[in-house]
Order: C-alpha cells, then structure tokens, then sequence
C-alpha cells in the first residue's frame, strides 16, 4: 500500500507499511494506546467507536469499527482524547455531559460525546437523529439528549477549528497515491483519484475488491476475518461525487454518501429523504454510498426500492466502455448482478419530479435497523384513472423487485379505494417472501398489501405515518 497521511489529534501520521484493511479502531487501540474510543459490537451497530474525521466538506462522525486506514489519507482524524482543549478545558459537550449527569458506566460515552462533537461542529440540533447510533445501556437518552440541546449554543472552540485550517496547510505533496504496477504482480491496494484510473486499474484487476464506504465490506474483515486484497479504494474518485440536475434528469455518482444523497433528497423526493433519515445511522451514512447500496445486490437495500419506483437508469463502466441500464434490470437473482467481471457502478440518474413517490420502511426498531418490508410507490392518475404506476419493495423476493402484477391490476382503473382493495390478490402473483428472523412470509405478505392501502390514504392527506398521529 502506499503511504496514508493523515492528522490524528492535530499531528501529522505517515503510515507505509500498514494492511490495506486494518481498521482505525483496531490501529488507534493497539498501536496508539488511544483506547478511549471503544469496542461495543465491531460491525457499525453500536457507535461506541465514532470518531470525528474532517475533510474539505467539514467534520463527520464516522464507526471507527468499520473505517480501513487508507480511507483516513487527507484527512483529520479526532478522537475522544483530542476534544478537550491544550489547557485541559473540557468540550461543550464533555461538559453538558457532566452538568446533566449523561453517563454512568461510561462505555458509551466517548463515543456519544464525539457523535455530539461533531454534530455541535455542524451546528446540527437533530439530536435524536444525530445520536440514533449511539447505543446506551444504563443511562437513558434523555439526559444525554438534554445535554446535547445545553451545549447548542455554546459556541464551537477555536481548537475544534484547528483540523480544517491544518487540512489546508498539511502537505500531502510527498505521499505517494499507489499507483498501478505496470507488468509487475497485482498491487494488493490501490487509491484511484479518478474513474479514468479506476477504470483502467480494475479492468487490469477484474478479481479485486472495490471498497466504497466499508459499511458492507468492513464486516467481511471483523466478522469473518477475509483476506480482500487486491483491494480499491474509492473514496478519492472525486468524479463520482457529483450530485447534478441536467434538465429535468438529477445524475447521483457512485461515491455520493447517503447522507449527501439524504440531503439532497429533502426538497426534491422528500419522501426518499425521510426513508434514507432510517437508514442505520449517521455514522454509517456518513460513510456508506449509493453505489455500495447498490451494487452490493441485498434484497433489503433501502435506496433500491425507490430508485426503482422512481424509474432509475443505472451507468456501468469496464475501461473505457459504458453502458445505462434501467435499475430494475441490473438485480437478476438473489445475490446476482447484471456486472461483468472489471465493471463497476459509476452513477445513477432518475427524474427529479415524481409527487406522488412515497417510501415506507418497515422494521423492527423505528431507528438504526435493517429493513424487513421496503415499499416505495409511484403512481400517476389522470382525471381520476390510473395512467401508469410503478411499485417496488424490497424483503419481498431474492432481489429489490416490482409488483408488475399489482401494476396492472391498477392501471387503466378508477384511483378509488375499491381498486386498490380489487388489487390486493395480485400480490400473491408478484412475490413469495421468506420467512426470516426479520420477519415471516405472512407477515411481509400482509403488510405489503397494507403498505398499499396506506399509499392510497397518503395520497388523499390522510396522516398515516404512526408518528404524526396525534391523540
Ligand atoms: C450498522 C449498519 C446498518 C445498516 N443499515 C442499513 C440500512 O438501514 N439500509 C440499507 O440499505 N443498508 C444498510 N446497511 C448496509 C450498508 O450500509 C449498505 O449496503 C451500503 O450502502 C453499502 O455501501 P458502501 O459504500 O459502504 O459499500 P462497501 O461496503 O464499500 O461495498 C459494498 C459492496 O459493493 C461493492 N461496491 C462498492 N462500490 C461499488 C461501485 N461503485 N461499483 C461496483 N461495486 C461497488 C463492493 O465491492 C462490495 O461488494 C447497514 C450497514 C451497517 C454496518
Ligand atoms: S464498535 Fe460498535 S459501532 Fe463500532
Ligand atoms: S453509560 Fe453505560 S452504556 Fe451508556
């Protein structure tokens, strides 16, 4: 691997010789004796482990746990023992966490007061949202989260400011970025700064492993302890980060976070926008991307369901050669993508106009779990009947699928409540779910038909959100 530079509490670290897939929190603890930050559940569940990193777009918290060293080159890494200031004074957060009694064990701590950092950094007052990945098993949130809201306004200390004014003076002039061995054996991890590069590179390494976020793919290294290499890391192709309208098209790049894409979702799909606001928590969203989400294939992808229903085109790239594909198309079999061997996922477009999208999550906990039924709805009527419709769940089948059935069962019919009862039947001609620890075949069947009665009060301005119902 070639050198990864980084800042680490305000001082500069060169690494040569570390493995491509050591992990922040494995590397802070052992060899930096840095064991305020903690090891709950080493998969990204807990948030026991959140750093702060800083780069050009500001600090965010990140799961240490599922974060590899080459990820951190260029940027600041801050952790809990890097909050209170040179004289010892203690962060806002460290002491609102104290004035309102916010911990008691302790374990969680660091990480809740960095996760609180960072957000305070942000000027961020979504607490609960903020904190959904912080696990607490003795305190209770409500301390924690007034703690949270007394710090607000007190304002972000000059040395919190200290990572991005050093980022712009740090050189990384002398780091070399790994670059491709022409003839020689297959470097075993490569850090493209382009898609031309990562192009030309995975075409030549067809075998190598593409690390986006990690939030899939660290656990393959925690949990079932895999040797990756060759691997590619592609948080620095700066090309796929791109979130741009061309007329009435938005095109996503691979790379782009889902809390970006969460962001940029809010005024357009507000409805994509508050399912991504369930999906895990900041820290994995700060670090997962679009083109992970998709191309990793799981049934139970949050993001696929809706692209789907929005009518998503997805571009591919081996070499020099692209193609575009409806989204929908590229999920063949459980686990089975329509990708060649050397072809990655390089963006995503869909319309940036569709007001009758709606996305439910189902799950388990309302915060920070995995879907067991995704549905997302897309349909269109005209002077009372149904012109077109587009419907997608995932937890429904082996791959993110469309109720075609369910489809035709509605179009060409009056949008009334008798036509989307008359439809409900057709769901047994579109899926067979499983039966899982997330939930069972009757259950998914039952609450996917539901999931489309509820699309029809929704439209109408019922509330039908549990949340917004008022007593
Ligand atoms: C605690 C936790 C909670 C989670 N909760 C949710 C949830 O609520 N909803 C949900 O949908 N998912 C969830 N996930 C799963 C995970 O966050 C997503 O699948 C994520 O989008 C993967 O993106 P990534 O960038 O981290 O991918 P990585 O882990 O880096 O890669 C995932 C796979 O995609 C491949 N890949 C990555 N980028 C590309 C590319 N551009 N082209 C081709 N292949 C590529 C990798 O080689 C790998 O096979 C959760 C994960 C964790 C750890
Ligand atoms: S140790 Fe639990 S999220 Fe990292
Ligand atoms: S204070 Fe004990 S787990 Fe939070």
């Amino acid at each position: 691997m070639a050198e990864i530079a980084f800042l680490l509490n305000g001082t500069p670290v060169h690494l040569s010789e570390a493995p491509p897939t050591r992990t922040l929190l494995d590397w802070l603890r052992e060899e930096r004796g840095l064991t305020g930050t903690k090891e709950g559940c080493n998969e990204g569940d807990c948030g026991a482990c959140t750093v702060m990193v800083t780069d050009a777009e500001g600090p965010k918290a990140l799961n240490a746990c599922i974060l590899f060293l080459p990820q951190l080159h260029g940027k600041a890494v801050r952790t809990v023992e890097g909050l209170t200031g040179p004289d010892g004074t203690l962060h806002p957060v460290q002491q609102a966490m104290v004035d309102h009694h916010g911990s008691q064990c302790g374990f969680c701590t660091p990480g809740f007061v960095v996760s609180m950092a960072a957000a305070h950094a942000e000027g961020r007052t979504d607490h609960d949202d903020v904190l959904a990945g912080n696990l607490c098993r003795c305190t209770g949130y409500a301390p924690i989260i007034r703690a949270a809201e007394a710090a607000a306004s007190e304002p972000v200390p000059d040395w919190m400011q200290a990572d991005r004014q050093a980022l712009s003076t740090f050189t990384l002039a002398q780091i070399s970025r790994g670059e491709p061995q022409a003839g020689g054996s297959a470097p075993r991890a490569f850090r493209p700064n382009s898609s031309d590069e990562l192009a030309d590179w995975y075409a030549a390494h067809p075998e190598a492993t593409l690390i986006a976020g990690a939030t899939d793919v660290g656990l393959w290294v925690t949990k079932q302890l895999r040797d990756l290499a060759p691997v590619a890391f592609l948080n620095g192709v700066t090309d796929l980060q791109h979130i741009e309208q061309r007329g009435e098209t938005v095109g996503v790049g691979a790379c782009v976070t889902i809390e970006a894409l969460r962001a940029a979702m809010v005024e357009m799909h507000p409805s994509f926008a508050e399912l991504l606001r369930r999906y895990a928590s900041l820290q994995v969203r700060n670090a997962a991307t679009i083109g992970g989400n998709i191309a990793n294939g799981s049934p139970i992808g949050d993001s696929p369901p809706a692209l789907i229903a929005l009518g998503a085109t997805l571009h591919l790239r081996r070499g020099d050669e692209t193609r575009a594909i409806p989204l929908e198309d590229f999920f063949l079999d459980y686990r089975k993508q329509d990708r060649r061997p050397g072809e990655f996922v390089a963006a995503v477009t869909f319309p940036d106009k569709a007001p009758a999208l709606r996305c439910y999550k189902l799950s388990k906990r309302f915060d920070q779990d995995i879907s067991a039924v995704c549905g997302c709805f897309n349909v269109m009527v005209e002077a009372g009947i149904v012109t077109a419709a587009r419907i997608a769940f995932g937890g429904m089948a082996g791959i993110p699928k469309r109720a075609k059935v369910v489809e035709a069962a509605l179009i060409g019919q009056q949008w009334t409540e008798a036509t989307v009862t008359a439809a409900l039947p057709a769901f047994a001609e579109d899926f067979a779910p499983l039966t899982d620890m997330r939930a069972s075949s009757a259950y998914r069947m039952a609450t996917a038909r539901n999931m489309l009665v509820r699309y029809f009060h929704d439209l109408a301005g019922t509330p039908v959100q549990v949340l917004e119902v008022q007593p």
